[in-house]
């Protein structure tokens, strides 16, 4: 059977022993020992450097600036650069092959160490139709095939809701531009168009600009400055004649079995 009483705090805190009370004092001082050495430790200023126990790569062995070093005869940590080296900002070289600017501007020619011959025609066309095709068309119309394929994508949901469209470089807007400026935007890119100087070398970059006006010259150029211009009326006819015949694939096999060659374009 339990005693029925009520619960009484004080009456069972003095049944606890003195010596308890004494114990738990001492550890309690005791115990504030360790957090006051490693409080003193870390602000009181001192000769040694803290004591570091974890240290986290915090550490590294260098020479900093102004050090010395006794591996260099002069004794001098910091080296000074490699023979030949140009720093970016002082860069006063020809500005107008490697940035295509002249004075600050956008350059309105050729460099002049790059000759606009047939050979530089050829390997532009060569590169341009490398890097440029693919997104800008063989005309440079802004259809290439990834343009037409990002399109398809989009329309059957597989890819994406968003395509910037290659830019036609026969817009006036890039026709007005100058050889500089084509320049720029091929090595550093414009919007969503990323930069080419890394993988294409500063001639090549130029062989380019060099086939990009040749490209916006062929759709706009007049017909006197087009070399057998005189043929153009009997051209024109022919074309005429051939938009109203019907062609091979509309008019039946008989034609194209009859004649194979004529089935191609000519
Ligand atoms: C991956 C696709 C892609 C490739 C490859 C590419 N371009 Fe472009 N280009 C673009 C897009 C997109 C724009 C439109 C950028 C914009 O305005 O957002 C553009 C714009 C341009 C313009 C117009 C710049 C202006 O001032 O509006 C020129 C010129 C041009 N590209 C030339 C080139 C040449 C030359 C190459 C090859 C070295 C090339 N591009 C390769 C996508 C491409």
């Amino acid at each position: 059977m339990r005693h029925e009483g009520h619960f009484d705090p004080v009456a069972m805190l003095k049944r606890v022993p003195k010596f308890f009370w004494a114990g738990a004092a001492v550890i309690v001082c005791f115990g504030m020992v360790p957090p006051a050495v490693i409080f003193y430790m870390r602000t009181a200023p001192k000769r040694q450097p803290r004591i570091h126990l974890i240290q986290n790569m915090d550490n590294q062995p260098k020479f900093k600036a102004q050090q010395t070093n006794e591996l260099f005869r002069d004794n001098r940590a910091m080296r000074p650069p490699v023979a030949g080296t140009v720093s970016r900002d002082a860069m006063t070289g020809d500005t107008h092959l490697w940035l295509g600017t002249v004075d600050g501007a956008f350059a309105s020619t050729y460099p002049a160490s790059i000759t606009v011959d047939r050979a530089l025609m050829d390997r532009g066309r060569e590169r341009y139709d490398i890097y440029c095709l693919p997104c800008h068309g063989v005309t440079g119309d802004g259809q290439g095939p990834v343009h037409k394929r990002a399109m398809q994508l989009m329309e059957n949901g597989t890819n994406g809701t968003a395509w910037v469209q290659p830019r036609s470089i026969h817009e006036d807007a890039v026709v007005e531009q100058s050889p500089g400026r084509i320049f720029h935007t091929i090595s550093n890119g414009l919007n969503n168009m990323a930069g080419y100087a890394s993988q294409i070398p500063v001639e090549d970059r130029w062989a380019i600009v060099a086939w990009v006006e040749a490209l916006q010259v062929s759709r706009n150029a007049p017909p006197e400055e087009v070399p057998g211009n005189e043929h153009f009326p009997e051209v024109r006819r022919q074309l005429d004649e051939e938009a109203a015949a019907p062609s091979p694939a509309e008019g039946g096999h008989d034609h194209a079995s009859h004649d194979p060659a004529a089935g191609g374009g000519h």
